[in-house]
């Protein structure tokens, strides 16, 4: 068609400009919408019951899924992750964290697997500590030592579950109410743990808690990785990179001594990646104590805090996991206590060194060693910890 009416040809033109216009705001509009994050992105969050409680008490599973396939599973006993998988090299996703099939077994006897670990995660020498003038006595139930908060810690307590979806990923929020007094620590604690998976094949874990008394608090998580996704091999071939220039040497219950160790030239230097199994049979009387690695490492400080801790990598399945925390200590245990005798959820048995854990944390016995970072929370204040594991291939 030829257009000969000026008037006609001229609107005709304006038309069709206004209409590229508008095309071009839509792209652009567009691609703004791709790089803002919506406020629920709707990855599916499956809720299940897991088991019941000797009182008949359902226990909840929490599935998280993300696009690029992975999953975690999330029980409301202890906070647990008892499933979470990770693609290798080449694409097959496995289970990496060692725990249990159903609740009986995580109720029979369990080493911490995948748990919450509260209100002090690792160790206070005699279970004693003293705040304001106060002296606080708590269980023993490590030899003489208090351990991951006592004989009923965070770990084997029921948590309230609610599944969210944020603009980061699928989320499960936990929370817990610790009663004043409770396993002998002062003041009601109200605790929430959000476990977020992101897109990016990320775990953030996000810890929050405010008190009514002053009162001290370390929170960590308890997850024992086996990247190989053989959750009954030993982790010996696994690289460990730990971005710290000094630990923490301890006595024979375990409970440091106050000093800060260099780690350059013993069995403890992680500063360059290391195979785990490289030097855990050396001749240290370090390594004796803790029967292989079981030590808190001082964390080499970001700028903004919340920085690169740690990284493993498992060379033959390729998969790679970066620990990203604000805390300013981590607990590197080579599961060393595992004796052959757990039941692994596969079958077998979990042999010793079959996983090892990565607790971001305050320094062990801090209420009793002045010179440590201070783990006291006061009315008013708000504990904010954050830990964030990601896996990859390489
Ligand atoms: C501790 C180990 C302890 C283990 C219990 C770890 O966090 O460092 O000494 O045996 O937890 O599973």
């Amino acid at each position: 068609m030829r257009i000969t009416n000026p008037t006609i040809f001229y609107s005709v033109l304006l038309l069709a400009l206004l209409h590229v216009g508008c095309k071009e705001n839509k792209k652009e509009s567009q691609s703004e919408m791709e790089t803002v994050k919506t406020d629920s992105k709707q990855n599916p969050i499956e809720e299940t019951v897991f088991g019941e409680m000797p009182d008949g008490t359902k226990v909840k599973k929490f599935t998280l899924k993300n696009e690029a396939g992975m999953e975690v599973d999330v029980i409301t006993y202890g906070g647990i992750i008892t499933r979470w998988t990770a693609p290798d090299k080449n694409g097959l996703y496995e289970d990496i964290v060692l725990g249990y099939d159903n609740l009986e077994q995580y109720l029979d006897g369990n080493p911490y697997f995948g748990a919450l670990i509260g209100r002090y995660g690792n160790r206070i020498a005699d279970g004693k500590f003293t705040l304001d003038g106060n002296t606080y006595n708590l269980a023993t139930n490590d030899g003489d030592n208090h351990l991951h908060g006592g004989e009923k810690g965070f770990d084997k307590v029921l948590w309230t579950g609610v599944a969210k979806n944020n603009e980061d990923g699928a989320s499960v929020e936990l929370t817990y109410t610790s009663q004043d007094g409770e396993e002998g620590y002062p003041g009601k604690l109200d605790v929430k743990v959000t476990y977020t998976l992101t897109d990016d094949n990320e775990l953030d874990i996000q810890y929050q808690a405010v008190t009514d008394k002053p009162t001290i608090v370390n929170l960590t998580q308890h997850s024992y990785f086996n990247l190989s996704g053989r959750l009954t091999e030993k982790v010996l071939d696994h690289e460990l990179h730990l971005n710290a220039d000094s630990f923490l040497p301890v006595d024979g219950g375990l409970i440091p001594t106050g000093e800060l160790r260099q780690v350059s030239g013993t069995p403890f230097d992680f500063k360059e990646p290391k195979l785990i199994g490289a030097e855990i049979e050396a001749d240290n009387e370090q390594l004796k104590l803790g029967l292989g690695y079981d030590h808190c490492w001082v964390l080499n400080q970001g700028e903004d805090d919340f920085s690169l801790a740690a990284t493993v990598h498992h060379p033959k399945s390729g998969r790679f996991m970066e620990v990203y925390t604000n805390e300013p200590g981590m607990q590197f245990y080579s599961g060393n206590f595992l004796d052959g005798t757990l039941p692994a959820k596969n079958g077998g048995t979990y042999a010793q060194r079959s996983g090892f854990c990565l607790e971001t944390q305050h320094f062990p016995d801090s209420p009793n060693q002045n010179d440590f970072p201070s783990v006291r929370l006061d009315p008013g204040e708000t504990y904010a910890s954050r830990t964030l594991y990601k896996l990859s291939t390489k």
